[in-house]
């Protein structure tokens, strides 16, 4: 039977390292928390999304974190269809998160039609800032053409640091005053970046609970946190696809 119920996710943007793989891997953390099933598609040619999944979770040799979880590379864009159609007709699946290429394309506009909301991860700097709004120019003309209903884009401020500049401040109120932005902020954060070397922020979090090594308890907070940002960011766009 078909999940109604499943919805399409994709992070967008043209700014290389603006974290949309993070926060891709972020999000499809805080979901299977929540007990989602979540199948991530990496439409990015250059795999780096399914190089970092074979390393962690195949080529490590350690146990898939959940078998609640799928991935597939699928650079060829009219292959990304099918497979939604394929996850939203088998039922067995909640979430499908697709992490795109980091250009305006024609690729980026299939992957933008394809999904129920978009995510736009955005730094607060001003080189992000001017990258950006080309991406939600892009983004605007292709919903002005569009015939159907075009998903809404929630930007996402990317790497706010705890400390932040006064510039850094002042990019942070212009992306509030200029972008569609939603309220949770992506920190800065070192929890994020240990994704990469060693998995999912909920299984690295489960692994610092249990620990015997206090100092690896002590850690779990910055987990937490960064498991909740990605929550919150997770549910305000979730949000945003249902009242499309
Ligand atoms: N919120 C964050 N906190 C700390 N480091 C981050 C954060 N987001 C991204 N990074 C780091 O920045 C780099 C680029 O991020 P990535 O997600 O690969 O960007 P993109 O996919 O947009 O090119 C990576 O090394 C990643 O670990
Ligand atoms: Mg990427």
């Amino acid at each position: 039977m078909p999940n109604k119920k499943m919805i399409v996710l994709a992070v967008v943007g043209q700014k290389g390292g603006a974290g949309k793989s993070t926060i891709c891997r972020a999000i499809a953390a805080a979901a299977l928390t929540e007990g989602r099933r979540v199948h991530m598609i990496d439409a990015d040619p250059q795999a780096g999304l399914k190089d970092w999944y074979n390393r962690i979770m195949v080529g490590g040799g350690g146990p898939l974190p959940d078998d609640r979880l799928t991935l597939e590379w699928l650079p060829q864009l009219d292959d990304i269809r099918g497979s939604i159609d394929q996850h939203y007709q088998a039922g067995e699946t909640d979430l499908v998160l697709i992490d795109s290429k980091g250009e305006l394309s024609e690729s980026s506009a299939y992957v933008m039609m394809e999904a129920d909301a978009l995510i736009l991860p955005v730094m607060a700097t001003s080189s992000d800032i001017t990258a950006q709004a080309k991406t939600i120019r892009f983004y605007e003309a292709l919903r002005e053409q569009a015939e159907d209903d075009f998903p809404p884009l929630a930007a996402v401020i990317s790497r706010f640091p705890a400390k932040p500049s006064k510039v850094q401040v002042a990019c942070k109120e212009e992306i509030e005053d200029t972008f569609p932005v939603i309220r949770r902020v992506v920190m800065d954060r070192a929890a994020y970046i240990s994704m990469d070397e060693e998995g999912f922020l909920h299984t690295l979090l489960r692994k610092r609970r249990e620990a015997e090594d206090p100092i690896m308890r002590l850690q779990a907070r910055n987990f937490e946190e960064a498991l909740s940002d990605a929550a919150d960011v997770f549910n305000q766009v979730s949000e945003l696809a249902d009242e499309a």
